[in-house]
């Protein structure tokens, strides 16, 4: 969904971008501007400035510059959507609702988000004016909380008995009551019972902090009773994607790069209460590939670590089996494996911070191991278990989404799977050392890609048609009015086409005074090949390709006039080179 230019500008005129900054930056006035010490890295002498007039921020000592969104994205880790809603309010205006089906459910929203704040505002009230609650005080003093985790982390009580939907039907109807997945439906007694009685609640946020859900501990044990429960599903909170306190965790993503993933709300605030803040938990459900997607917004590396029991094993198991498939080349996922029935909320109390962060440092090890080295200790020497083996890792390796993890997974479990059967080895090592050279080849590639620059890419794209179809562009030799290319070795390349050929009408490859490498490089890296192979008889589409192509590489060429202006403004911060980019931004929203 897009907002209106209008709506965003209304906001902008409402909000100063130093009414904005100065909530979390001490600003002074000097001339024009304000300046302040930079948010974005620790400094001692002032280089970030603020322009209220030219409606934007700017940073000399890390060039982050931007408008008031783009603050309130990067120093609160919002996304645009919520940077929005968050200003919005700020300004005093309405958010913006998209249509009627967004409205109800705008609506329907504020009316449970009201109603789970009412229950926290309760449960919170029992667990210290309620003279029942004194069992639940002190049991959370006997697992080590104290008043600071109680009320970081919104923790209360509720006792057995309580007319609490009487009391909330006064002010919400029994449709959106139902909803929170408070309370359940009794049939014999024909009215809604308290889902959580007699346990501390733990409430559940979303990412943008309010509460959606809740979980309770039953604080006496009772092998009748679950030991936790949680919320159903409700409209507003899905299992599969929230992670617990990860509203919290995501604003550390600045000072860390790992985030630790552990599965109880306990262990969450036990590594917290100890330092350790840079942590969520999926609340003891199958972990799905949407967490990690989500997980993955903020932090690069994910690390797991789950009772060291052998349930905490298998779910770790369960879990790696499951999001291995999501792992990307900038990605990483390790696991850590906890002994002796140690969770991290008791590891971390009895062992302290620095015990578990290198313990962490020590043990943690990459998914793709920890995968192998189950599956290795689940084999025999029977050949019945170790094609077990291979068959699974194969599988394993072949779900795998991003083709390039895939490729050196795949050759990281064969290297292991060629060791179960030395003498094949040795018998066929020439057919052996073939896939391992064609796999190096592809490593090759793989690399030379890596380096080459997106722009190179286009590039190649864009000489390709024109080698291909001389003249077919020859006829629509408008089309290339304008077309700047960036590297040097395609101009040369370009300029040679069009030099040797009179505008293409009779362009001859093989005459092309130049390093036959550059055509060489043309003909392997183009990535819409196949695309001209398979429609090669099909001008329009050739044409419709091309096209595309040539907007891109203008897409670019802006990109670099832009980032050219933004390093000359960073310097001169002169009104009309603020005044060109801002043009030119423009233009770049439109394209
Ligand atoms: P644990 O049994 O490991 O709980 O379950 P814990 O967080 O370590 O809590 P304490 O230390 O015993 O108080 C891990 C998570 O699995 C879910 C809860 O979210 C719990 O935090 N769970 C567990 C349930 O939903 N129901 C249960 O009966 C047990
Ligand atoms: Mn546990």
């Amino acid at each position: 969904m897009k907002y209106p230019k209008e709506y965003l500008d209304e906001i902008k005129t409402r909000l100063k971008v130093s009414s904005v900054v100065s909530k979390t930056v001490k600003l002074k006035k000097r001339g024009k501007e304000f300046v302040g010490l930079s948010p974005f890295k620790t400094e001692k002498t002032p280089s970030f400035t603020v322009n209220d007039e030219k409606e934007f921020y700017h940073c000399f000592s890390t060039s982050e510059h931007g408008n008031i969104f783009d603050f309130v994205m990067k120093t609160q880790n919002l996304r645009f959507g919520e940077a929005v809603k968050m200003l919005s309010n700020l300004a005093g205006m309405q958010p913006y609702t998209f249509s009627k089906q967004d409205q109800e459910r705008e609506n329907k929203w504020k009316l449970y988000k009201s109603i789970c704040n009412n229950f926290s505002e309760f449960y919170k009230n029992e667990l210290f004016k309620n003279e029942k609650s004194i069992k639940a005080k002190n049991y959370l003093k006997k697992r080590g909380l104290s008043g600071l985790e109680v009320k970081n982390f919104n923790i209360g009580f509720v006792t057995e008995d309580l007319d609490y939907y009487e009391k909330l039907n006064k002010d919400f109807d029994e449709e959106i009551i139902k909803d929170t997945g408070l309370f359940y439906f009794d049939e014999n007694k024909k009215k809604y019972i308290s889902r959580f009685r007699n346990r501390i609640i733990f409430p559940i946020n979303n990412i943008s902090g309010n509460i959606i859900a809740f979980g309770g501990r039953i604080i006496d044990d009772n092998k009748n009773l679950a030991k936790y429960i949680n919320s159903p599903e409700t409209p507003f909170f899905k299992k599969g994607s929230n992670l617990y306190n990860l509203d919290k965790a995501r604003k550390l993503s600045n000072k860390f790069d790992e985030v630790y993933l552990v599965e109880g709300y306990m262990d969450v605030i036990g590594l917290s209460k100890n330092g350790i803040e840079n942590t969520v938990a999926n609340l003891g459900t199958a972990l799905t590939s949407k967490q990690i997607q989500n997980l993955n917004q903020f932090y690069n590396h994910i690390i797991i670590c789950f009772d060291g029991d052998q349930s905490g094993y298998k779910a770790a198991l369960r879990a790696a089996e499951n999001i291995i498939e999501e792992l990307k080349p900038d990605k990483k996922i390790s696991f850590l494996l906890l002994e002796n029935n140690f969770d991290p909320d008791n590891f971390v109390n009895k062992l302290g911070k620095n015990n578990f962060l290198d313990f962490s440092k020590q043990n943690s090890i990459p998914i793709h191991k920890f995968i192998l080295e189950h599956y290795l200790k689940q084999t025999n020497d029977s050949p019945s278990s170790k094609a077990i083996f291979e068959k699974k890792l194969r599988e394993i390796a072949f779900n795998i989404k991003d083709n390039y993890v895939k490729k050196y997974t795949l050759e990281y479990f064969l290297e292991h799977i060629s060791e179960l059967t030395p003498n094949i080895n040795s018998n066929y090592s020439k057919n052996f050392k073939q896939t391992v050279k064609s796999l190096a080849k592809t490593k090759n590639y793989y690399n030379e890609t890596k380096s080459l620059k997106s722009y190179e890419i286009k590039e190649f794209s864009f000489l390709y048609i024109i080698l291909n179809k001389p003249e077919l562009i020859y006829q629509n030799f408008h089309l290339i009015n304008n077309v700047k290319l960036y590297s040097n070795e395609n101009k040369q390349l370009y300029n040679e086409i069009l030099n040797q050929s009179e505008n293409l009408s009779n362009l001859n490859i093989e005459k092309l005074k130049v390093d036959k490498h550059l055509i060489d490089r043309v003909i392997n890296y183009a990535s819409i090949k196949h695309l001209v192979s398979k429609y090669s008889n099909d001008n329009d589409k050739i044409l419709e390709i091309f096209s595309e192509v040539i907007q891109d590489l203008k897409g670019y060429e802006l990109e670099q006039r832009i980032l050219d202006l933004e390093s000359k403004f960073s310097k001169d911060l002169s009104e009309d080179t603020f005044n060109e980019l801002k043009a030119l931004k423009k233009l770049q929203k439109i394209n």
